[in-house]
This record gives structure tokens, C-alpha cells and sequence, in this order.
């Protein structure tokens, strides 16, 4: 064993948890070293946000979290709030801006916050090593020992920060879960998160004219309820709404999708048909939805009657079926293009305060292998910073 292969911390996954962990230890004098397969750090924030890294949300709550332990969040959300992160944003003179209901993203590029986060590395002398994939985990008598490489590594402290299994090809691995099982953690069953919803071939053929129109909807399943954008695709639904529903659906659920989220719909109708009754109903029911819309709608059920001839009953009708508009969706896209896992490591074997293991001391888990998964908006890099910090603190 050489001196340069011990450390008092390895971090495994230098994403936005593993880095944050790392620069808060290494700023306190640990010698901390970060381990990644991937051939650079922090990929997924290079492709998050569209690019441009929607980094935190100024109203992230711990309501904005699912988990099995929906306390669990608690402590490390409000001891590294959204504005501990913006101001190390505004130290690092990165311009940003609010996109909508809280959201910040880069004026620039993602690449500004890992650079941030880099940066912050080299001040805390953390070492940052990629291509580095971890091929064994011991205990041992003074912490653990690692091999990646065909080297061998000592460390006190082992903080398991290698994500979830939203896309493998940037690097994604059931790595975290496989630790906790070695180490008799116990993990809940993982399912894709913010993700897109497929439809059966039929309905997939009969909403075809549909695909690339985006309107303003309240989404329901049995749990989640969001007024965001539907966005109707060549495969199914996606969009801002569906994304954030997807993490509280289940298969066989329908999804209930409100196409007139401000309005009494059967109240308009009635006082459209008093006030316009020359207008045609696909031109009415345009003016809040879209052209392609109404004429889908309108072509399957009622046809394009005069206002002043739909009767009562056909009024209803339309209410029953936009208000709200029901799918069973045949499944989700899976981690393939979803933005993050739900499930995994369990949080009642954890610490609340330090993320480290009960069973394991030593051992730490942090950031989205955690069974904690933020709504979209932020609110998961929100949680990777607060449990990296939690964590970075104390190992
Ligand atoms: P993360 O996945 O970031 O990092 C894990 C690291 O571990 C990776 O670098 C990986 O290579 C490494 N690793 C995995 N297995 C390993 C192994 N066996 N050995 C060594 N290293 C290993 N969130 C948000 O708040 N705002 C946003 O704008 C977006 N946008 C977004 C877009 C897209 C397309 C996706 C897929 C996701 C988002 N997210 C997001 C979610 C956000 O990216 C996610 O929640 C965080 O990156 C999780 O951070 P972690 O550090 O926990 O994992």
C-alpha cells in the first residue's frame, strides 16, 4: 500500500451529488478522491436543461419529493436552501435567469456549473479521476478498499454517489444499488421518473394529427395533480405535464388531462351558444385549444355543428369528454429518456442528517441512488446538492 492510494474519502460519481460531497470535504481539509467510469464529470448536468441546466428552484420544498420516507428530505433541504446554491452561482459570476415558477437555468451553457463545480475541487484539492470504473468494495479493518484499475484504494469514508439508471448511455449504472445490497442496505423497487408516456399503435394512429401541438392542461393521476404543457408526440404524450404525472403513475392508470384548466367548460359553452350562435364549433373550441385539436375532436364526435343547434345534451357530452379527457397510457418511454429513477436505496437504513448508512459506518449514499426524486423543475439538483452537502460536511 503507498501513500498515494489512501485517502480519508472516495467519493464513487462525480456527478452534481459526488462533486458537491467533494468540495465540501476537500475544503475542509479531507483528502478526498472521485472516482467515475464515465470519460468526463458530470454529464448529465452538461445535458440538463436543455443545455443550459435548470441548477435549482427558488420554491423547492420538501413537498416537492417523492419518496417512501417523504420526511427523509427534511433536514438536508433546509440546511443547503436553493439560495446557498445562487450564491455560489453569483460568486462564480455565472449569469442566470428565471424561466418560469422558480425554475433557474444558465443564461450560458451547463458547462458553467460544472466548471463551478470543478473549480470549487481544485480549491478543496479534491482529486478527480475518470475512466475509473470501481470493480470491488471490501470493508477492511480501517474503512474500505477499493479496486479500480488493477489499483488498489484506502479509505475511511466511502460515499456512494453514482446516480440512478435514467439513460445508460451517458454513463448510467445500477452500481449504487448493488453496493447497498452487498451491504445488506435494503433498496426499494427502482421505475423511470419524468418521463414520456407511450400509447397503444391504434390510439398512437388515431392521435397522429396531433403530434407536435402543445397546450396548457391540468394532468391527474390517482396522486399527482400539475398545470404545466402537454405535448403530443409521434409516440405518445410528453411535455412538462406528462413528465411530472409519469412519476406518480402506474401501469393500468389512466391519465385524466383537463383541457380548459380556467374554465367552467358547460357554463362557456352555454354562453357561447346565447351570444355566437352563428359560430361553428370547431371554430369556437379553436380559440382556446388549437385548430388541430378541435377539429380532431370535433371530427370524431359531433361533427362541426352551428352553435345555436348543440343542444343541452350535447353540451354535456363535450364536458364529459375535454373536462377531463381520459388515456390509459400503454406504458413510459423507461430510463431510456427518463430524467430520473424513483426508488432505491432505502431511506430508514440512513441518516437524515449525514446520508451515511445505519448499518454500515462509514458508508454513505447520496443524491439520486437515494430513494428521494424531485418534481421536475430544479428540485433534483436541488437534492443532489443538499445531500452532497449533508454529507461533505461530516465524512
Ligand atoms: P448523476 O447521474 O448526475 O451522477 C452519477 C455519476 O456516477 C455519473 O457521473 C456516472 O458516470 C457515475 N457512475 C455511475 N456508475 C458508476 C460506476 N459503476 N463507477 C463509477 N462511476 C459511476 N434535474 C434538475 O434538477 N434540473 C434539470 O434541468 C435536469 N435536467 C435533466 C435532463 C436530463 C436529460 C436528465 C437525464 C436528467 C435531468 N435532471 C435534471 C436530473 C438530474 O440530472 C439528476 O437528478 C442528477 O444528475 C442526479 O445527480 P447524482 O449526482 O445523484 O447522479
Amino acid at each position: 500500500m503507498t501513500d498515494a492510494l489512501e485517502y480519508d474519502v472516495v467519493i464513487i460519481g462525480a456527478g452534481a451529488a459526488g462533486l458537491m460531497c467533494a468540495l465540501t470535504a476537500g475544503q475542509r481539509g479531507r483528502r478526498v478522491l472521485v472516482l467515475d467510469h464515465a470519460n468526463k464529470v458530470g454529464k448529465k448536468i452538461l445535458m440538463s436543461g436543455g443545455g443550459r441546466c435548470n441548477f435549482t428552484n427558488m420554491y423547492s420544498t420538501p413537498e416537492n419529493f417523492l419518496s417512501a420516507n417523504p420526511h427523509f428530505c427534511k433536514s438536508a433541504l433546509s440546511r443547503y436552501t436553493p439560495w446557498e446554491f445562487i450564491s455560489l452561482v453569483e460568486r462564480h459570476g455565472i449569469p442566470y435567469h428565471e424561466k418560469k415558477l422558480g425554475q433557474l437555468f444558465c443564461d450560458r451553457k451547463s458547462r458553467d456549473i460544472v466548471q463551478l463545480l470543478l473549480d470549487e475541487c481544485r480549491s478543496g484539492n479534491v482529486e478527480i479521476r475518470t475512466h475509473s470504473p470501481v470493480s470491488g468494495i471490501e470493508k477492511c479493518d480501517s474503512g474500505f478498499r477499493l479496486s479500480s484499475n488493477g489499483q488498489t484504494f484506502y479509505c475511511n469514508t466511502l460515499v456512494v454517489a453514482s446516480g440512478g439508471l435514467s439513460i445508460p448511455k451517458m454513463g448510467a449504472s445500477g452500481f449504487g444499488y448493488e453496493v447497498a445490497r452487498q451491504f445488506d442496505i435494503p433498496c426499494l423497487p427502482t421505475r423511470a421518473g419524468l418521463v414520456p408516456f407511450t400509447l397503444d399503435e391504434r390510439k398512437l394512429r388515431d392521435l397522429s394529427a396531433l403530434a407536435g401541438v402543445s397546450l396548457e392542461v391540468h394532468a391527474r393521476t390517482r396522486e399527482g395533480l400539475f398545470r404545466e404543457n402537454l405535448l403530443f408526440t409521434h409516440r405518445g404524450l410528453s411535455g412538462p405535464a406528462i413528465l411530472q404525472v409519469s412519476s406518480y403513475w402506474a401501469p393500468g392508470q389512466d391519465v385524466a388531462l383537463d383541457l380548459f384548466p380556467d374554465y367552467d367548460l358547460a357554463e362557456w359553452l352555454r354562453t357561447q351558444r346565447r351570444e355566437r350562435p352563428r359560430v361553428h364549433l370547431k371554430r369556437l373550441l379553436a380559440e382556446p385549444l388549437s385548430r388541430r385539436v378541435a377539429d380532431y375532436w370535433c371530427d370524431r364526435h359531433l361533427g362541426n355543428p352551428l352553435m345555436a343547434d348543440i343542444s343541452d345534451q350535447e353540451i354535456a357530452f363535450t364536458v364529459s369528454h375535454l373536462q377531463p379527457w381520459s388515456l390509459v397510457p400503454s406504458g413510459t418511454e423507461g430510463y431510456r429518456t427518463a430524467e430520473v429513477t424513483l426508488g432505491g436505496v432505502d431511506t430508514h437504513a440512513l441518516s437524515s442528517k449525514t446520508m451515511e448508512s445505519k448499518l454500515v459506518p462509514g458508508l454513505y449514499f447520496i443524491g439520486e441512488v437515494v430513494d428521494v426524486t424531485g418534481h421536475l423543475g430544479g428540485h433534483n439538483f436541488q437534492w443532489a446538492w443538499a445531500s452532497g452537502r449533508a454529507a461533505g460536511e461530516v465524512v
